[in-house]
Parts: C-alpha cells; structure tokens; sequence
C-alpha cells in the first residue's frame, strides 16, 4: 500500500459530501481519488469544489480506476450490499456508512463477502472516534468509576429528513436509520449486551411520516444482560437544532456527554427566539466532524499499518438487531427480545 491511501468516495448527497471535504482536508494519510454517484452532476459539483479528482456515475466505474485503493460508501443505506458486494469482488477494502444493510441476513451477506475477499469491513459508528465520546469510553473503561448501571443517550436531529429518505425501505426508519447509533453507544459504553426493548413511537410532530410506517419520536427501554437498564429518546425535529447527549450513571461515578452545555438556564423560544440560548458552542462548526474525519484517519491507519479496522461488521449486526427489535416493539406494543 503507497504512504498516501486513495479513498473513492461512494455517494456525493449530504453525508459523502461531507466525507469527501474532510478527506481533502482533514485525512493527511489519504487523498480522494475519486467520487461517484448515480447523479453524475452532484458527483461532479463535490469535485469542483475539491479539486476536480475524477468522477464517475457508478460502484464499476469507480472501481475500475486503479487509483482508488479504498472505498467510502455513503450511498443510501439500501443500497450498501450491492456496493460492498462489488467492492469485495474488486479486492477494495469498505468503510461503510451506518447500517451496513437494513436486515441482519443482507448485513450477514455483506460480511460474508468481506471475509471470502480478505478485505477490512468497517463501519461508521463516528460517535466511537469523537473526542468526547472516546474519553467517557476510556473512564468507564478504567474501572474508576464503578460499574455502569444506567444509560441514557438522546438523538434529536433539526429538520426531519424528505419522506423519501425516511421511508423505511430507503434508511431502515427511525430506529435503523437514527437509533442504530445510540444502540452501538449502549454496547460500547456499557460493555454489556442489550437483550430486550421496550419501544414506543409517535407521529405526532410529522403525521407525513406515518404514510411510510414510521414515527417521527420514540423512546426505547433498553435491559442489558448484566442487570442494568437504559434509554434512548429520538426525535427528528426539534425548534433549536441538532441535540444529541449520553450519560452513563456507575457505581461510584457518572460520564456526560453532550452537545449542549452544562448550565443551569438553557432555553428555547421566549427572547431566544427559535434557537436555543445557550454559550460555548459554535454553530458553525458540525458536532461530530472530529468524529467523522478520525473515523476515516482510523481506517485509514488500519490499512497503511496492516491492522485490522477497530469498528467491525460484528458489531453493525449487533446494533442493528437492538434497533430492528426495537422497531418491532413500537409494532406490536410489547416487549421485544433482541
Ligand atoms: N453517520 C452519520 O452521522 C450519518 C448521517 C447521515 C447519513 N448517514 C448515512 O449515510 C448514507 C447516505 O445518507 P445521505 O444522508 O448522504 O443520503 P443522500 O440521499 O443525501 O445521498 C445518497 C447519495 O447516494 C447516491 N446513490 C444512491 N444509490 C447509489 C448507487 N447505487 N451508486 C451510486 N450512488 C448512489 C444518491 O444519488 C445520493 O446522491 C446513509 O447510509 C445514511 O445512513 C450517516
């Protein structure tokens, strides 16, 4: 492998795009060579503005080029098996967007793909290279804190994502699409497996969204399999923007992590307006780029230093199974084991 990895980025929508910037920018080990998505132009539009690597208007065509090395897959979560699929036939290792696939069978498959071509799979939980995240893993982790007996974690996005996305068929829904990362969150920071759910959904906020059978908020009881329990609240709009947090109480400690700072007087609405008020963030600056761009520094590092990736396929079917139970229990309003 040459000092300098060629990643092909896979997909040129919202999250490619902001793979790709980081790449150019903020991946010293790597260099973008290359960029393709069905739509050629918006292929071509995220070329221009990081100069002009090739662009293609297919997985074929992108692996074809004998400058990628790599692939980042950031197409819609159901097409990611294809893609992994091809990229396995051509001997390219995958960085691979959340969820590996939408059902444990197709993640199962993508997998197996991986392993019979010898090629690293690894997926995108970014929350597990953010800074943040990264030290209350390494607190709990040290044992000073106890064990862990409760986790909570909240994902709250801005602005619901267009019906067409959200359709289950396209992103897995709410619980595929968003949960997934605080389900991955729940194993990795408690170090436990979760065995049942308890879910509930509402459409209250986006009544659209139940036109593809999915809720627009939920809650999802978590029991894990050392005795301890847990949270999670999704919603995909809120008035003041992105929100996303995790506590997890121990024994004889407690981790916050939040994109909100701690103070006593937060609000939204009244004299702050829409927003909410609060000091030491900066908008303008996306929560997780630093998460984003270590992600892909890691896979990166994994290939350059023959190692194998930290994040796994294993662990994309075990979130992923937490998230489809979870799925299941809003349906059919019982408990669900995972
Ligand atoms: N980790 C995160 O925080 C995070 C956040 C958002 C999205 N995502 C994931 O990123 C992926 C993409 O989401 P998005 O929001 O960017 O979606 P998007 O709809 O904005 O972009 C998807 C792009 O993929 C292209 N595409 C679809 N199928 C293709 C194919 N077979 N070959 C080539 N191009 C194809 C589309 O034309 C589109 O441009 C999803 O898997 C999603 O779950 C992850």
């Amino acid at each position: 492998m040459t000092a300098s990895v060629g990643i092909g980025v896979l997909g040129a929508g919202r999250m490619g795009s902001i793979h790709a910037r980081l790449i150019a920018r903020s991946v010293p080990e790597a260099h973008l060579a290359g960029i393709a998505d069905l739509n050629r132009e918006a292929a071509r539009r995220l070329a221009r503005e990081l100069g002009e690597p090739p662009t293609f208007g297919s997985i074929e065509e992108l692996l074809a080029s004998p400058r990628v090395d790599v692939i980042l897959v950031a197409t819609s979560s159901n097409r990611h098996l294809e893609a992994i699929r091809a990229a396995a036939a051509a001997g390219r290792d995958v960085l691979c967007e959340k969820p590996i696939a939408l059902t444990v069978s197709d993640t199962l498959a993508a997998i197996s793909a991986a392993d019979a071509a010898h090629i690293r799979l690894q997926v995108g939980f970014m929350r597990r290279w953010d800074p943040d995240y990264l030290k209350a893993k390494a607190r709990l982790a040290s044992g000073a804190l106890g064990r862990p007996t409760l986790f909570k974690s909240l994902q709250f996005d801005a602005e619901p994502p267009p019906i067409a996305f959200a359709d289950p068929a396209v992103s897995g829904g709410i619980m595929v699409d968003m949960g997934i990362h605080e389900f991955d969150l729940a194993r990795w920071l408690m170090a436990d497996e979760v065995v049942e759910v308890h879910a509930y959904g509402s459409t209250v906020a986006h009544p659209a969204l139940a036109t593809v059978g999915d809720v627009d908020s939920a809650v999802v009881n978590l029991r894990f399999s050392g005795g301890a329990t847990g949270t999670v609240e999704l919603a995909r709009s809120t008035t003041y923007g992105e929100d996303v947090r995790t506590e997890v109480l121990a024994t004889a400690g407690s981790v916050w992590i939040g994109h909100l700072p701690f103070s006593h007087g937060s609000w939204s609405g009244g004299d702050a307006g829409g927003v909410l008020a609060a000091d030491g963030t900066d908008p303008a600056v996306p929560r997780f780029e630093a998460g984003y761009a270590a992600q892909t520094r890691g896979f990166v590092r994994a290939i350059i230093d023959d190692q194998p990736v930290a994040v796994t396929g294993p662990d994309g079917v075990a979130a992923l199974k937490i998230a489809l139970a979870a799925d299941q229990s809003v349906r059919q309003g019982q408990p669900v084991a995972v």
